[in-house]
């Protein structure tokens, strides 16, 4: 099988080159936004014009905050290219998506469901929802995986963030008022390999490593995991006055995907920890 994946430079696109690396069953293309640019539907074309079997988009605008000034840029990337994906890609090619928890803000008491109202907030959360209807309106044999709070020993993200600032401030004003699941983008990329396994498998699933935490608690863990000494004290999302607005909860019920894939899902301080060991820390 001939996959190519979009994105290649991004965490979860370095997370699958490394397990694509480890395996002979498919052969994977991995392309970064030179030669795949999303934004450009020529682009999307010359690329999608061939013999592949699959196609997993991991490019994204993921600026969250800088969306909400940057909105063309957004919208074409993430809402509009996957119009052209879908477009330009041959019947045969499974297509993969990457979207996200932000799409949902409707549902705070209990696991959100793939079947819950989408209700984005910013920018880049309509973006995210657009670009899954524009995918599955035309192709509803793809597969759109919503995931949350991503995190990798690629690339920029909160445990990077929280590991540099850690060791160079006493103490930290966290936001302590979003609730939800940190995910290791390599068990994401574990995730996208099984999916190739299950040629028939469409529609939304939501993933998210098991659990639930809120961003204050999250960095308390990954300051004790590594013995960092740093004091972490709770704010408001008003208080830290981000451009782009949040969803207060974000838990998602992965329950369809575990079924689906016949899988289970590890616990998100669990794959915390095979990051932090990545990343050269003795825990
Ligand atoms: N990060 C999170 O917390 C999070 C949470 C939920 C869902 N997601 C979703 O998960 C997916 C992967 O996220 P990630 O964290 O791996 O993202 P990331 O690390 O921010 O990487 C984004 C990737 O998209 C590429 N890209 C940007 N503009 C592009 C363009 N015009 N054409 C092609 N590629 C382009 C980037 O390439 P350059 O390096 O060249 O810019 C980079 O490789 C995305 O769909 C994202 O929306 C992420």
């Amino acid at each position: 099988m001939k996959i190519l994946v979009s994105g290649s430079t991004g965490q979860v696109g370095n997370e699958l080159q490394l397990l694509a690396s480890q395996q002979s069953d498919y052969e994977f293309t991995f392309k970064s936004s030179d030669a795949l640019d999303l934004g450009s539907a020529e682009s999307i074309k010359e690329n999608l014009d061939s013999n592949i079997d699959a196609f997993i988009n991991l490019g994204a605008y993921t600026q969250v905050d800088q969306a909400e000034q940057d909105t063309k840029a957004c919208y074409a990337i993430n809402a509009d290219a996957l119009y052209h994906i879908a477009k330009y890609a041959s019947p045969n090619t499974k297509i993969i998506h990457l979207s996200s928890d932000y799409v949902y803000n409707s549902i705070k008491d209990r696991p959100i469901l793939e079947t819950d109202p989408t209700t984005p907030l910013g920018v880049y959360a309509k973006s995210k929802r657009d670009g899954e209807g524009n995918l599955l309106g035309l192709r509803s044999d793809a597969v759109v995986i919503r995931t949350s709070w991503v995190y990798s020993s690629f690339g920029h993200n909160f445990v990077k963030s929280m590991l540099k600032l850690g060791t160079e401030r006493n103490q930290l004003n966290i936001v302590s008022d979003q609730i939800g699941a940190p995910t290791y983008a390599r068990d994401i990329a574990s995730v996208l390999m099984t999916c190739l396994a299950h040629p028939t498998l469409s529609g939304i699933f939501n993933y998210a490593n098991k659990g639930q935490t809120h961003w204050a608690d999250y960095a308390r863990i990954i300051f004790k995991l590594t013995g960092i000494e740093c004091e972490v004290n709770n704010i408001s999302t008003s208080e830290f006055n981000a451009a782009a607005p949040r969803p207060e909860w974000s838990v998602l019920d992965c329950s369809k995907i575990t079924k689906a894939l016949n899988m289970t899902i590890a616990p998100w301080e669990e794959s915390l920890k095979k990051c932090l060991l990545e990343l050269g820390y003795e825990l």
